[in-house]
């Protein structure tokens, strides 16, 4: 949701700027721009459209000077112009700024610069932010960064030049997210680690109201009331071939047959001899466990799906109640939490605002709180009671793949550690599902080595326009998974329903140019879903079945068949999640999508 960059040092500004947007596209794409501080002051560049088209306009009019910020837009206020692309500055451009987040309280702001003569040329809560601190500025850029500070409402990562001071970039951040990146006679900020690492690994994470000045010798930071404080300098074990396309065409593609690996890394440290155990990561007591009634599963998107299959592992192996509620939602129902309430939240992100301010909600009442994140050192790992760490490494397209893997591993592995600590799972029954689960990773590596049918079943349906995705039991948040996918990347619409629904309405969309995907894996279940399929031929929709392999012959009348390897079902989404994500990756790729970079999405969703 908008990337920010800003470096100060000997290389060429404009060329390490522009690379660190590159790698922070993900985060937005609607517009790029840069400001660089010079002999002459301080110049911007603006473009609609991506990085490329930025990097394209600077060739033939360069930027030159010692320091620069930058910024790609995913467009909250203003619509996608060059006067609402980033950076913004006062009147006399003698501040200038790149914003990452909303403020909340920019009309009452505006309103008050306008009255005092305030002349704007952009829509956006940005410039007002930038003509406020040009108003506030009198020479001390610290003290006038902590006014605007406790000014300025609602979330906002900073990074500031000002005119008058040709040596030093200032951040402020609040909400979202910021880190510093210390290089040899070299300082960086950015959004997100990809954006540095090509340059040092050595990195600061500002924490809220925390603000910071970067020069070429390092940075000094403070506080929201201006004092010096310490920040410890991280070294991440990250590496650039980790933010890089190795070969694959599009990160989509590289980051779905990343799966095994990530399964492998997820089950490392955490299950011996087919024995789960978490106790090095989490301080749960049996007694704890045990006083526990209410399990709350919150997420967005793709991390809902994730959670929504964990809801089903829980009732599963425990007596609990367990819920999973939508991060957007959870605070506005009146569900009793309280001190007998766990409450788990998914983000691969760890930055969703929707996520985070669910995570705050519960935790005011009372409830245990666990994030299940990608990212140790984001917003929502530093809040919470406990953490448990997806081991999936940077995800860079924006369509989520391995992430969701990493998290139903994580989500299934406490799971079962809960149920354990509760001794409401049977031994045999630890050992059944974590022996498969060690086996999961070569049959997702199994699966992906096989997918070459996919490609030419995606292109045969690459035209339809609707799509019914269909599943029940486990494979229901599955059918909701790929049906996202689908839409995300290829934008056809695409729906998912229990299969069990699709006699409630859905069949009456159903007719030859609506494909139906049925998730079938053999299970207790299959049976009933195969009469949704008989329904669905019926109504002669095309249906595209994902099952087991081995069920093939019960499924002679139906179009394509994609199968994956037999598994304990309660597994098997591991398994059918994959054909799903290969299908739509296949599907954009015929339509000729920006299949990283889905039109209007953003990976990390910042804002309400
Ligand atoms: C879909 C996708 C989104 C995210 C959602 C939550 O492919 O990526 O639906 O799952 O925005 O993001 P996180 O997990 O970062 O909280």
């Amino acid at each position: 949701m908008c990337g920010i960059v800003g470096y100060v040092g000997p290389r060429d500004v404009s060329k390490v700027v522009l690379s660190g947007l590159a790698r922070l596209e993900y985060r937005g794409y609607d517009s790029a721009g840069m400001a660089i501080s010079g002999e002459d002051g301080i110049k911007r560049s603006r473009e609609v459209g991506k990085v490329a088209d930025l990097a394209r306009m600077l060739e033939t009019s360069p930027l030159v000077g010692k320091l620069g910020i930058g910024h790609t837009r995913w467009a909250t206020h203003g619509g996608v112009s060059v006067e609402n692309a980033h950076p913004h500055c006062d009147s006399s451009c003698s501040v200038v700024l790149v914003h990452n987040g909303i403020i909340e309280n920019y009309v009452d702001i505006k309103e008050e610069l306008l009255s005092n003569g305030g002349v704007f040329s952009s829509q956006t809560d940005t410039e007002v932010a930038a003509h406020l601190l040009g108003k506030i500025y009198s020479g001390d850029p610290k003290e006038a960064l902590v006014e605007l500070y406790h000014r300025i409402t609602g979330a906002f990562a900073l990074a500031v030049m000002f005119a008058d001071d040709k040596d030093h970039i200032y951040c402020i951040r609040k909400g979202s997210p910021l880190i510093v990146a210390l290089g040899d006679g070299e300082t960086l900020c950015a959004s997100d680690v990809p954006a540095v690492l090509e340059y040092t690994r050595k990195i600061v994470y500002m924490g809220e109201g925390e603000m910071a000045c970067l020069s070429r010798e390092g940075a000094s930071f403070w506080d929201s009331q201006g004092r010096t404080i310490e920040k410890e300098v991280v070294e991440v074990d990250w590496d650039l071939s980790m933010v890089e396309k190795g070969g694959y065409p599009h990160f989509m593609l590289k980051e779905i047959n990343e799966q095994g690996a990530v399964m492998r890394q997820t089950l490392t440290g955490r299950t011996e001899g087919n024995v789960v155990d978490l106790s090095n990561e989490l301080s749960w007591t049996s007694d704890w466990a045990r006083s526990i009634k209410k399990v709350h599963l919150v997420a967005c998107g793709t991390s809902y799906y994730a959670a929504s299959v964990a809801e089903r592992v829980m009732g599963l192996f425990t007596d609990l109640d367990v819920r999973v509620d939508i991060a957007s939602e959870y605070r506005y129902r009146s569900i009793p939490i309280g001190e007998d309430t766990l409450a788990i939240f998914v983000s691969q992100s760890g930055e969703t605002l929707d996520t985070l301010a669910a995570e705050r909600f519960a935790k005011e009442k009372g409830a245990r709180c666990l994030a299940i994140t990608n990212n140790g050192l984001s917003s929502i790992a530093r809040e919470v009671d406990d953490v448990l760490l997806l081991k999936a490494g940077p995800e860079i397209g924006v369509a989520a793949t391995k992430t969701f893997t990493g998290q139903m591993a994580v989500l299934y592995l406490m799971a079962l550690y809960l149920a354990k600590l509760r001794e409401s799972l049977a031994k045999d029954e630890e050992t059944r599902l974590v022996k498969e689960m060690t086996c999961l990773p070569y049959k997702i590596e199994g699966l992906l080595e096989n997918s070459g049918p996919i490609k030419s079943m995606a292109e045969k349906y690459s035209l339809a326009r609707d799509f019914l995705f269909l599943g029940r039991g486990f494979s229901f948040p599955i059918a909701l998974e790929g049906a996202l996918k689908l839409k995300e990347i290829s934008y056809i619409h695409a729906e998912a329903y229990a299969a069990g629904e699709m006699k409630h309405g859905p069949i009456a969309l159903l007719d030859r140019a609506v494909p139906v995907v049925v998730v079938m894996p053999d299970d207790e279940l299959w049976e009933k879903t195969l009469s949704n399929v008989q329904e669905t031929k019926a109504r002669k929709s095309p249906v595209i079945a994902v099952t087991t392999v081995g069920r093939e012959s019960s499924l002679k009348d139906v179009e394509d068949i994609l199968t994956v390897p037999s598994t304990e079902p309660e597994l098997s989404p591991f398994l059918t999640v994959i054909p799903l994500q290969m299908f739509a990756y296949y599907v954009a790729l015929a339509r000729g999508t920006e299949i990283d970079q889905p039109r209007n999405l953003a990976k990390s969703v910042t804002v309400e």
